[in-house]
């Protein structure tokens, strides 16, 4: 087989057979295909799709490619939760403990902060002596006694993806369906657990523009879970404005402890408790996360699974020194809070990262005072911003306001789970 042959049949738009996936993936890990010639076939996938059987070989191939986490030593049905990422998204830090307090095993490898993406990793690391490197070992004795464990994932699992990603990234390759299905999906599966909860996202936070290609990647991500022998379910949901009311390490993992003590934006707790439900379903586990959730479990599991990884909740989360409100120039009910302008802003603060090698300040970041719905006067706070300095706020307020719309109508807020999309196709509405 010849590389240049396989690169010229997807850029005129032909299928591979599933060994010439292989030849290519299995190439470019190895060394033996180019940066360059690997740019040039992601680019052709780009542009020219791929179909169900080629994702499929894909996946497997980047699966292949590296270790498989084996679970087989925690009873029951592990599930692990997923989200394609987004702005303020702390469902993870909420649902996975609720789920774990409901009797769900959620043995959960999670990242870092991708683009104006947040990273659950990083929101982690903000509590004082925490760590996410947990040997496989330890992963699974936590999992055990508490129920759940969030660790980073082994270089040794899926180097495939971690190549390519890094590739993708700077290639303006990323945004591709069967390239984030395949990326995803590998990980999940590596990752071991029985089951997966997936969280589509689209809109101007997320890498998926609008809800019809958010749909077409849960559909391919549930079909490559299915066909790899787990149950997965997804949800469509709506990143247009940041979810909850906070964005920035330590700000959101406050305000996952106030959610789990049942305090909090409602939008936030409702798709925790929706997420939280279909953990419990694809485990066949029948408690009521509502009923858990006042039970005050939730908080109590996140608590026990945040000190099993060393963190020390009471010597208390990072606080910024300078924290300023940006305040509206004029009245109106806000109509939209620009997720993207908004997580690019966070960056600049340095809650997230300019480049691969940057720390990331966990106490930087916002606490929105004024979310889509609510009406403002003039002068009222939009937003609080913490920040290590008073100069690091003026590079961001002007931004900052301009992510508000306002209007002069009175504004619902939009719902928020558009789509559930299951083996047996999709289901619309919340
Ligand atoms: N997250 C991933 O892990 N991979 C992608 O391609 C996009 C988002």
């Amino acid at each position: 087989m010849n590389p240049l042959e396989v690169i010229g049949r997807k850029r005129d738009g032909h299928e591979h057979p599933p060994e010439e996936i292989e030849f290519l993936l299995s190439g470019y890990v190895r060394g033996e295909i180019a940066d360059y010639q690997m740019a040039a076939w992601l680019m052709a996938v780009c542009i020219r799709g791929m179909t169900a059987a080629e994702t499929l070989a894909l996946t497997q191939t980047m699966v292949a490619s590296g270790e498989v986490l084996d679970l087989s030593a925690i009873p029951g049905i592990k599930v692990d939760k997923h989200s394609t990422g987004g702005v303020g998204d702390k469902v993870t830090l909420i649902a996975a403990p609720l789920a774990a307090a409901c009797g769900v095993k959620v043995p959960k490898l999670s990242g870092r902060a991708l683009a104006h993406t947040g990273g659950t990793l990083d929101k982690l690391e903000s509590v004082p002596g925490l760590t996410v490197d947990l040997d496989p070992d330890r992963f699974i004795k936590q999992v055990r006694e508490i129920g759940i464990a969030v660790a980073s994932q082994s270089p040794r699992m899926v180097p495939a993806d971690k190549l390519l990603y890094a590739l993708r990234d700077v290639t303006a390759t990323v945004p591709s369906i069967p390239l984030i299905a395949s990326s995803v999906m590998s990980k999940k599966i590596a990752a071991g657990a029985d089951a997966i909860v997936l969280d589509v996202k689209f809109g101007r936070g997320a890498f998926m523009p609008d809800v019809a290609s958010a749909e077409q990647l849960a559909r391919e991500m549930v079909e490559l879970g299915e066909g790899a022998g787990r149950r997965t379910v997804a949800l469509v949901t709506a990143m247009d404005n940041p979810l909850g009311r906070s964005v920035g390490n330590a700000l959101e993992v406050q305000e996952a402890l106030d959610a789990l003590a049942g305090v909090g934006d409602d939008e936030l707790l409702e798709v925790c408790l929706r997420v939280t439900r279909e953990m419990c379903q694809v485990a066949g586990v029948s408690a009521d996360p509502e009923k858990v959730l006042r039970s005050g479990a939730g908080r109590q599991t996140f608590e026990r699974m945040l000190a099993a990884q060393g963190g020390h909740l009471e010597r208390g989360l990072p606080v910024a020194p300078v924290q300023v409100e940006v305040k509206a120039e004029s009245e109106g009910h806000v109509e939209g809070i620009d997720a993207l302008e908004v997580g690019l802003a966070a960056i600049e603060l340095g809650a997230g990262r300019m480049r691969k090698e940057d720390k990331v300040d966990p106490a930087a970041g916002f606490v929105i005072a004024a979310h889509v719905g609510d009406r403002v006067a003039a002068g009222d706070p939009l937003v609080t911003v913490h920040a290590r300095s008073q100069n690091l706020v003026d590079r961001v307020s002007a931004r900052l306001r301009g992510a508000w719309k306002l209007s002069d109508s009175l504004v619902r807020r939009p719902p928020h789970v558009l789509a559930r999309v299951d083996k047996d196709g999709v289901t619309k509405g919340d």
